[in-house]
């Protein structure tokens, strides 16, 4: 998945995460401010007039008045409530889940939350991007998953989700492709972070689909693709089952990322907002369709799906330099203001999905939007395709083309110099703190007064301490 609706597309196009579902029947009207509405739940994209809104879902028997008693706790701690919906729920035929935006502050919410879990059940409750931190003191500050777990909160949160498919797209007037869609997109809706990825029966046409697909690419791959990809494609044969017949499972390809690079693959319903698919790269997830294009157009789709996702994506992940360079952006998002995510997404963008590298003095393609596209992928080589070298500065303010070819492509020297210059950037996007992975809690660390740096300092002074051991060792074992 990439987050190619960038911020200055959100539109009230989209989908609202509760959509198509009933209204519920407790008498209480679900009518809502349009403009708010858009604002907060479809598009997905956080915008500064945010602050002190919050998004809180909690689950309600189906009885007569359960949902006026749940409102009157709302009322009674004076929060105010923005946008309300309801939908039978996904756990339990018998209750009903109640999505409410409102617009609170810290303490009100805090409040109004442990009111709430002496009545209902509460499912989830998210300080919408933009709003006030509710569980630490970086107040102000667009919230961030802390740790891997933290990223359940916003997985769900689908720009698209499931068979909600657009008019132009190839299975729109498809009942079939629209309710497997729905299937898929309940596996991810129901993913929690630690469980192992379902896997999936793939139907023979969806087989098929994919066979096209990887037959046509597999005829540009030695001719097209960076060396990198080209090491890694056959791992992929031997150890997750790659090949024509057959569509990889998940799981296995997370397992194979794991050992490689330390990166795993999260299931994700659709498009996830340009913060909340950042935010797990931080965190060496990347959230992946498990879905397969319409069979009537097996060379085109007008969405990421499991084609883009296992040839396009997954080879580069499995190199640890490559890795690195997108955890590197993932780091760079946490909590940054709208403006430097969108700076950022557009930098991944142009390299993770469209970035060409130079090897051999010849360029070849990395990027997954080009690996899984044979048409793209022949432009973007013949000559004809406008290059210029990766610099963030100038790259995040390209335009990003959607429907058709890039008008330009950014060309990296190697992806540990595409790193650093990255990190760079990072530094003059204004972030009033600094953020360090924790790979033995999988968590960030927040560097952002002297206690942490201190705690920082003290790490590093022991990994230098074990490379100072270990020249000593050589050195004396030389002299003998
Ligand atoms: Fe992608």
């Amino acid at each position: 998945m990439y987050p190619k609706k960038s911020g200055g597309e959100g539109t009230c196009g989209g989908r609202r995460p509760f959509d198509s579902e009933e209204p519920f029947d407790n008498g209480i009207s679900s009518k809502t401010e349009d403009n708010k509405d858009c604002r907060n739940l479809s598009a997905g994209i956080p915008t500064s007039s945010l602050k002190g809104s919050a998004t809180i879902i909690f689950t309600l028997k189906n009885e007569v008045g359960g949902l006026v008693e749940a409102l009157k706790l709302f009322q009674e701690k004076h929060v105010n409530l923005v946008h309300i919906e309801s939908r039978k729920s996904k756990r339990s035929n018998s209750d009903y889940e109640i999505f409410v935006d409102c617009d609170t502050d810290r303490q009100r919410l805090k409040e109004l939350t442990q009111l709430l879990r002496s009545h209902t059940d509460i499912v989830d409750i998210t300080p919408v991007d933009g709003s006030t931190q509710l569980h630490d003191d970086l107040f102000g500050v667009p919230w961030f998953p802390k740790k891997i777990s933290d990223l359940d909160l916003s997985a769900n949160k689908v720009l698209m989700y499931g068979s909600e498919l657009d008019a132009d797209h190839p299975g729109f007037r498809d009942p079939i492709y629209r309710k497997r869609r729905k299937y898929f997109a309940d596996l991810a809706m129901n993913y929690k972070h630690g469980d192992p990825i379902p896997r999936v029966d793939y139907t023979a046409e969806e087989v098929r689909t994919w066979g096209t697909v990887y037959r046509e690419l597999n005829k540009l791959y030695p001719s097209h693709a960076c060396k990198e990809y080209l090491k890694n494609l056959p791992l992929l044969t031997k150890n997750c089952n790659y090949s024509e017949d057959n569509i990889p499972q998940l799981e296995d390809v997370s397992g194979f990322l794991k050992e490689r690079s330390g990166f795993i693959i999260r299931p994700v319903a659709g498009y996830l907002s340009p913060r909340d698919f950042l935010a797990g790269l931080a965190f060496r997830v990347f959230h992946c369709t498990q879905y397969v294009r319409h069979s009537s157009e097996p060379l085109y789709t007008p969405e990421p799906d499991t084609c883009h996702e296992l040839l396009g994506h997954v080879p580069l992940l499995a190199e640890p330099s490559f890795a690195k360079f997108s955890q590197e952006i993932g780091l760079a998002s946490l909590g940054s203001s709208d403006d430097a995510v969108q700076k950022l997404a557009t930098c991944y963008f142009f390299t993770v999905e469209f970035g060409l590298c130079k090897q051999d003095g010849r360029l070849r393609a990395y990027g997954a939007g080009l690996l899984s596209s044979a048409a793209e992928l022949k432009h973007v080589l013949s000559g004809t395709a406008s290059t210029l070298p990766f610099e963030p500065a100038v790259t995040c303010n390209q335009e990003c083309m959607i429907t058709t070819f890039q008008q330009v492509y950014y060309v990296a020297e190697s992806f540990e110099e595409a790193k650093n210059k990255l990190r760079e950037f990072a530094k003059t996007l204004g972030r009033p703190f600094t953020v360090r992975y924790n790979p033995y809690t999988q968590s960030v660390d927040i560097l952002k007064d002297i206690n942490n740096i201190n705690v920082a300092v003290k790490d590093i002074q022991h990994e230098l301490d074990i490379v100072e051991d270990a020249l000593n060792r050589i050195s004396k074992h030389l002299r003998v």
